[in-house]
């Protein structure tokens, strides 16, 4: 008799991906369980797929709207055409079988800790025809059954705990990630160890809160946190770069600033630390547990230990009760601080929140134009580092060919901006020396310095 699994052998599937970084981590984890378990095939397109899956993000209100609108287009596109579609993500967790109520072109839905279980939950609906709805939190469950990573790249997201455990008062994110949990040390580290076994260069560190990281180690029971992770993926052989998304400025401990200057460590000179506001008052009533003073505290000891880090950040304008002084101040911190390229929101209701029940005052008009002129200053601040990079000489990771321009190739700077330069196919996956010589709006053009040799990196260390 046939495994029941080899009924969907060679079915096609598409993933459309909204949302953060783990939300991008997850959907690779999706993409390679069902090409690993049920020998299934990634297509680009619904058009010639049997399973549609949309991970979406539902941490503002306009990111929600899109999933409905989305399948709305999907069913239209199929007509007639038959095909199994799966939500998964933070919306499929807040909705759970509310969705299959208001998009019954939904079959399957899965919350983000139990994206492992969707080869079992596409063969239950394949034999018996019936909606499959699974958004529990089997605590760490999912890592362990998500295979290693497949596919060929420079760069890689690592996943090192689940949940948030913050509350800020506007965010949906613990209701849709549930509690905060860290992976053990030993399990991240051996998926670091397959990463870069695999050529990866680049690794990301992913959380919602990594610096709360406290993943026990198996064979002593004592704990590591971030720094200890940072210092022990630093020392694999061939990893070029470290980064970590996102943490948090309360505790943000003294081992995590000082990683970034021991001479082995190889952290990016750059760290995105979301403030949300510049106003003490907004900062309380948003529960982040941090002051304005302490935040700066934290940026000045850190450039003071690796001198040159650049900082960005993500501000939401217009939370309940936020004052004409309130948003000076916002303003007045991005002065201070001088950010590079950073994120900002209109703040936006989410169900089931604290901040949800605030009296919200304030005129969308005026909320618009406090966010245009925030976004202003953030461009003009990031544009005068931009500026401070030109002609100088920045390390660079190639990660690729350019897709747009022919001979060139794309890498990333220390402070993640993308810059083009002319270059040989060989240098993919190396590091390497490039001056800046303009600046565009979205990216960087360079000149590959001669002394550069090929497979300069590829020695083992
Ligand atoms: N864990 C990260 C943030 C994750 S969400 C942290 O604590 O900083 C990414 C960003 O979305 C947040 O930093 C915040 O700026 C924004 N955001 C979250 N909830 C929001 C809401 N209800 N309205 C507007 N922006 C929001
Ligand atoms: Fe949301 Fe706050 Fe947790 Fe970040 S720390 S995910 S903003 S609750
Ligand atoms: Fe969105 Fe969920 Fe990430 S709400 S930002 S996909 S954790």
């Amino acid at each position: 008799m046939q495994p029941p699994s080899s009924i969907a052998h060679h079915h096609r599937f598409f993933i459309k991906t909204y949302g953060c970084q783990m939300n991008s981590y997850d959907s690779e984890k999706m993409s390679d369980i069902l090409k690993s378990k049920l020998k299934m095939v990634e297509t680009n397109s619904i058009d010639d797929a049997d399973l549609i899956i949309m991970n979406t993000c539902s941490i503002r209100e306009k990111a929600q709207e899109k999933v409905f609108s989305e399948l709305g287009r999907w069913k239209k596109s199929l007509g007639h055409r038959q095909a199994v579609i799966a939500v998964t993500g933070c919306v499929a967790s807040q909705e759970a079988e509310q969705l299959i109520k208001r998009a019954p072109i939904v079959n399957l839905v899965l919350g983000p800790q139990t994206i492992h279980r969707l080869p079992l939950m596409y063969l239950a609906h394949l034999m018996h025809k019936t909606p499959q709805v699974d958004v529990s939190f089997p605590e760490i469950e999912k890592f362990d059954q998500l295979p290693q990573k497949t596919t060929e790249s420079v760069t890689a997201f690592l996943s090192i705990m689940e949940g948030c455990n913050k509350y800020c008062t506007y965010c949906i994110v613990p209701y849709t990630r549930g509690t905060e949990i860290s992976r053990s040390y030993n399990d991240v580290m051996n998926e670091a160890k397959h990463l870069v076994a695999k050529g990866i260069k680049e690794i990301t560190l992913l959380g919602q809160n990594v610096n709360d990281y406290d993943g026990t180690i198996d064979q002593t029971g004592e704990s590591a946190n971030l720094a200890l992770l940072i210092h022990a993926i630093s020392h694999l052989s061939g990893i070029q770069r470290i980064r970590f998304t996102t943490s948090h400025p309360a505790a943000f401990d003294q081992t995590l600033i000082d990683a970034y200057s021991v001479a082995t460590s190889k952290l990016c000179k750059h760290l995105h630390l979301p403030v949300q506001s510049g106003s003490n008052r907004i900062l309380s009533l948003m529960k982040r547990d941090y002051t304005c003073e302490q935040y700066i505290d934290i940026i000045q000891a850190l450039k003071q230990c690796c001198p040159g880090i650049t900082i960005s950040t993500d501000i939401i304008v217009g939370f309940p009760g936020e004052t004409d002084d309130d948003f000076e101040q916002t303003l007045k911190l991005v002065d201070t601080i001088g950010y590079d390229h950073s994120y900002s929101f209109i703040y936006s209701p989410r169900p089931g929140t604290p901040a949800s029940s605030l009296k919200d005052l304030i005129p969308l008009n005026v909320k618009k134009e406090r966010l245009a002129l925030l976004q202003t200053k953030l461009k003009e601040s990031a544009q005068y580092i931009a500026q401070d990079m030109l002609n100088r000489s920045q390390p660079v990771l190639v990660e690729s060919v350019s897709q747009h321009l022919p001979g060139h190739l794309m890498g990333r700077t220390e402070n993640n901006r993308v810059v083009q330069f002319q270059g040989p196919e060989e240098l993919v996956g190396n590091m390497t020396n490039v001056t800046i010589t303009q600046i565009l709006d979205n990216s960087l053009r360079g000149r590959l310095e001669h002394t550069t040799q090929p497979h300069a990196e590829s020695i083992e260390i």
